[in-house]
């Protein structure tokens, strides 16, 4: 009797060319996907993680596309499914901040939130969801904040761009759950990278102190949200953030 080996899994991590993205691209990457990679602006930062998976043994290929454009999404899935002809995974991990109070913010910068943080999942997961179906498996595991609990000052139209993408995730879970698609969110605390070191800079806070997590924490939870294990979980919303909600008290917290 022969035994065939299973086709590899196919990722698509957008925000993949830095912090949570990169770490979840390398962690999909090692643990045998073929991992496509999706950025905005930054050529070089997401050629040195291409370079770097494949120089460990692993398949990612990188795709510039803004997810807020319906049509560059649209171009985006084609050229994954011309050369894969799959789409197992989707992690909707691009994400922007623009901190500022509600009272001073204009409707271009609060579109802007919105549209990247809400809007960009879903125009992804709608051009993925024919794929899906049609293979009756997928991962959909969208990355939100921990700000939608505790929003700090300035941070409201990014909480509510969160908020609302979890609301999408369970909207969706009941959507498709019985065509054997899993939709879950993971929700970060604050975590070092790009986005966060200047604000936290600004408010004279160290991301070396307790309580910051690396990308490497959250890239470990979505990596089994993408497999069968996690098949059982479906529609949630999973915190990782060392504790943070529950051991500070809410006057000495700003959530990212
Ligand atoms: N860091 C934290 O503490 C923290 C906490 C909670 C939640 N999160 C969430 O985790 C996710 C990743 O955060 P991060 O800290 O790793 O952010 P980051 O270092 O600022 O990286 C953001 C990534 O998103 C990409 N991106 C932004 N807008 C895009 C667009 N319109 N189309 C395509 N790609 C776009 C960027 O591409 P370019 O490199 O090309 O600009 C980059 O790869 C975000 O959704 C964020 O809200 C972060």
């Amino acid at each position: 009797m022969t035994s065939q080996t299973p086709p590899k899994r196919v990722a698509v991590v957008t925000g993949g060319s830095r912090g949570i993205g990169a770490a979840i691209c390398r962690r999909l990457a090692r643990d045998g996907l073929t991992t496509h990679l999706v950025y905005r602006d930054a050529d070089e930062a997401a050629e040195r993680v291409v370079k770097e998976i494949t120089a460990a043994g692993g398949h990612a290929f990188s795709h510039k596309a803004d997810v807020s454009d319906e049509t560059q999404v649209r171009h985006l899935v084609d050229r994954v499914l011309n050369q894969d002809e799959a789409v197992h995974i989707l992690v909707n991990n691009a994400g922007v901040i623009d901190d500022r109070l509600l009272a001073l913010t204009k409707l271009p910068q609060w579109d802007h939130v919105l549209r990247t943080n809400l809007s960009g999942p879903f125009l992804m997961c709608r051009a993925v969801l024919p794929v899906m179906l049609e293979q009756s498996w997928g991962r959909i595991i969208n990355i939100s904040s921990n700000s939608v609990r505790r929003p700090g000052p300035g941070q409201t139209a990014y909480a509510a761009s969160k908020g609302g993408l979890e609301a999408l995730t369970r909207g969706l879970a009941s959507e498709v759950g019985h065509k054997g698609i899993r939709v879950n969110t993971v929700a970060p605390g604050a975590i070092r990278t790009d986005m966060t070191t200047p604000l936290a800079t600004r408010l004279g806070l160290s991301t070396a102190g307790m309580g910051w997590g690396l990308p490497e924490d959250i890239a470990g939870l979505v990596g089994f949200l993408a497999t069968d294990d996690a098949d059982y979980i479906q529609g949630q919303t999973i915190t990782a953030d060392g504790g943070r909600l529950v051991m500070r008290p809410r006057s000495s917290t700003t959530s990212l």
